[in-house]
C-alpha cells in the first residue's frame, strides 16, 4: 500500500470536514444503524472516494458517516468490504489506512458472528479478547512501507486491555451483560460445517465470523488502538439442530440493536 494513494482518498474526505475524527467505527451486518445517530453528519458514499472499492452485500450501506456522537468526533463505516466478496486483503483494509490518515487513534470494530462457545446465546454481545486468523491470507503480505508500520508487527495485545476494561465498566453501568472471547476469522461465504465448528472450538474459538481480522491486523500495523465487539447473531453449525440463515443474522442484530446502540454510545461517551 502506498502513501500517495491513501492521501488521495483521505484528502477527498478531509476537505469536507470541519473537525478531525478521533474514533473510528466499523459497523457490521445489521449494526449500521449506529451511523444514523451521528449528529451533523457528513455522509460520503464509498463510490465517491478515490481508490475506495464499492460495497455489495445487502444490509450494508456503503458509506462513511463523519460527525459527532456522544460529544466525540467519530468516523463510521456503514458497511465494510469483505474478503469473500472478492476484494483483496489490501482493498478490505484500505479504509483503515484512510481513517488513520484522517487522525483516528482508536477504532471500534463490530461484527455479527456465530457462537461456538456453547454457553453463549444468540443476542449476546462479546468483547473480543484475541483472534485466530483462519483466513489463509494476511493484509500485510507484500512490500512493507516502514512509514506505515513495522514489517513484523506485534499482535500480542491487539485488542486493547484498557479498552476492554472500559467496555466492561460501561456494560456494568448500563446494566447489560457481555461475554468475552476469541474471534475466529474465516473467509466465508459458506458457513462452517459442524465438524469445522468442533475444530474451531478445540482451537479455543468462542465465535466465528467473516470479517474483522484483516482490519485489526492493519489497525495494529498502523498503531490504532482496537476494541472489538461481536454480536452473536446465531449459534454456529452443529451446536443447535437447525440450519443457519443470513435472515437469522439480520433478525438477531435487529433484536439486540437497542442494547448494542446503548452500549457503544456509553463506550464512546467516556472513551479517553
Ligand atoms: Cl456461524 N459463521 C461465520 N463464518 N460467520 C457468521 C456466522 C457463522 N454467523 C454470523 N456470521
Amino acid at each position: 500500500m502506498n502513501q500517495s494513494v491513501i492521501s488521495e482518498a483521505s484528502s477527498y474526505v478531509k476537505k469536507q470536514l470541519k473537525e478531525t475524527p478521533s474514533i473510528g467505527l466499523i459497523l457490521g451486518s445489521g449494526l449500521g444503524v449506529l451511523g444514523d445517530e451521528i449528529e451533523n453528519p457528513v455522509i460520503i458514499p464509498y463510490s465517491e472516494i478515490p481508490h475506495f472499492p464499492e460495497s455489495t452485500v445487502s444490509g450494508h450501506k456503503g458509506q462513511l458517516v463523519i460527525g459527532t456522537l456522544e460529544g466525540q468526533h467519530v468516523i463510521a463505516m456503514q458497511g465494510r468490504f469483505h474478503y469473500y466478496e472478492g476484494y483483496s486483503m489490501e482493498q478490505v483494509t484500505f479504509p483503515i489506512r484512510v481513517m488513520k490518515d484522517l487522525g483516528i487513534e482508536s477504532i471500534i470494530v463490530t461484527n455479527a458472528a456465530g457462537g461456538i462457545n456453547e454457553s453463549f446465546n444468540p443476542g449476546d454481545l462479546m468483547l473480543i479478547t484475541d483472534h485466530i486468523n483462519n483466513m489463509g491470507d494476511n493484509p500485510l503480505i507484500g512490500k512493507n512501507d516502514e512509514e506505515l508500520g513495522s514489517r513484523f508487527p506485534d499482535m500480542s495485545q491487539s485488542y486493547d486491555r484498557e479498552l476492554i476494561q472500559h467496555a466492561e465498566e460501561c456494560a456494568n453501568k448500563i446494566g447489560i451483560s457481555v461475554q468475552k472471547g476469541i474471534y475466529v476469522g474465516n473467509t466465508g461465504p459458506s458457513y462452517e460445517t459442524p465438524v469445522e465448528v468442533r475444530m474451531l472450538r478445540l482451537l479455543g474459538g468462542d465465535a466465528v465470523g467473516m470479517s474483522t481480522v484483516p482490519e485489526v491486523i492493519v489497525s495494529r500495523h498502523t498503531g490504532i488502538r482496537v476494541l472489538g465487539i461481536s454480536c452473536i447473531s446465531n449459534m454456529a453449525a452443529g451446536i443447535l439442530d437447525q440450519p443457519l440463515t443470513h435472515h437469522e443474522v439480520i433478525e438477531t442484530t435487529e433484536r439486540v440493536r437497542e442494547n448494542f446502540l446503548k452500549f457503544v454510545k456509553e463506550i464512546i461517551s467516556t472513551l479517553r
